[in-house]
């Protein structure tokens, strides 16, 4: 699995969005060490802060099921089109609560695949997203 079909995967799950408050969609593509990838979506919700987040909704499945490992995650995102599909122009950065998750469970090694509507991407790493995370 290599980066760029990390960032098709991750484009595919905007179609599993659940996103009718913001009409914003988000997909992710999270890679474990097995090779498995473990995919996401945002989930929203009426009340507003049970909503998820697409990488997080990819880390608890992946960690539900006793992965614990990780090497990358591909994110992309944008806001809905007429037809209710998501129209990925700019980068789709992840949000603190997702990064400060993902630290959890990943290495600052790890990481972090964003691709926008031109086909670009930017590669970082975990501890360029998150320096001085907290952790015990
Ligand atoms: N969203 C994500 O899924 N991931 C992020 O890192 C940023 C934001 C979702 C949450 C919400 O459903 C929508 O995008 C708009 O904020």
């Amino acid at each position: 699995m290599n980066y760029d079909e990390l960032v098709k995967t991750a484009i595919e799950m905007t179609n599993m969005s659940y996103a009718p408050y913001s009409h914003f969609h988000v997909g992710a593509a999270l890679l474990d060490k097995n090779g498995k990838v473990w995919t996401g979506c945002n989930i929203e919700n009426a009340a507003y802060g049970p909503s998820n987040c697409a990488e997080r909704t990819a880390v608890f499945k992946a960690v539900s099921e006793g992965a614990r490992e990780f090497e990358a995650i591909a994110i992309v995102g944008g806001p809905e089109n007429a037809d209710g599909k998501a129209v990925i122009e700019d980068f789709c950065p992840p949000c603190g609560v997702c990064r400060q998750v993902l630290s959890e469970f990943c290495k600052r090694d790890f990481k972090i695949i964003l691709a926008n509507g031109k086909g670009e991407q930017k590669v970082f790493t975990l501890a360029e997203l998150l320096p001085e995370s907290f952790s015990l």
